[in-house]
């Protein structure tokens, strides 16, 4: 959603969600990097539960690159955001609830704080702070991705190991995208594997 008038004066919050693979670092690097070439203050952070790519930079599944700062907990985050004008966030469903209090904060500053995560687990649970900050935010988009099996797009994101635990950090060795229609929160196999003929299937 766009704002229908240039806000002036005034921070505030927008986020950047849908499932994997469907382009939210990507979109946060390249609003980050419209603000840089208005030579406007930028920083960015990710939470350190995050090392895909490298330590110290954002990284895309496309392999664009920004630098950002690694922190452990949402409140390490306003000390280290000096005079930027634009706060860059990416992985935002591992940080811890205070992420909601820290970006509230930064937009009242006068700050305009661009937020991406999942919105959902690969069970389909909303995933840590990300439901409040989309309550609490001026401006949302969900991306969307296409589905590995029909084509169709994706708003889902399917565990294809055996694993349980909410969080697993990987990419396409452990997750797909996935449509509502094929997407399955209690199977692990990959598409490919289960599906020779394209879409059809029989599983629960
Ligand atoms: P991405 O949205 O930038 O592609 O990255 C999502 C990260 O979240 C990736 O490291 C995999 C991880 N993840 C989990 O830990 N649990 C989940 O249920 C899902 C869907 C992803
Ligand atoms: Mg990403
Ligand atoms: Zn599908």
């Amino acid at each position: 959603m766009r704002p229908s008038a240039t806000p002036q004066d005034t921070g505030w919050i927008e986020v950047i969600t849908g499932c994997m693979f469907s382009g939210k670092t990507e979109e946060l690097i390249r609003r980050i990097r419209r603000a840089q070439y208005a030579h406007q203050s930028v920083v960015v952070f990710k939470p350190t539960i995050d090392r895909r790519y490298s330590t110290d930079s954002l990284g895309s599944h496309s392999g664009h690159r920004l630098r950002s700062f690694l922190v452990d907990r949402a409140a390490e985050i306003p000390s280290k955001v000096g005079d930027a004008q634009v706060v860059g966030i990416d992985e935002a469903q591992f940080f811890d609830a205070g992420l909601v209090g820290v970006a509230s904060d930064l937009a009242d500053a006068g700050r305009r704080v661009v937020v991406a995560g999942l919105d959902l687990d690969s069970q389909g649970r909303p995933f840590g702070p990300m439901p409040d900050l989309l309550a609490t935010a001026e401006y949302i988009d969900k991306m969307l991705a296409i589905c590995v099996v029909c084509g169709n797009p994706a708003d889902r994101t399917q565990r294809i190991v055996d694993r349980d635990a909410q969080i697993l950090v990987g990419e396409a060795d452990a997750y797909e995208a996935r449509c509502r229609r094929c997407w399955r929160p209690h199977a692990f196999a990959p598409a490919q594997e289960r599906l020779p003929f394209g879409r059809n299937l029989a599983d629960p």
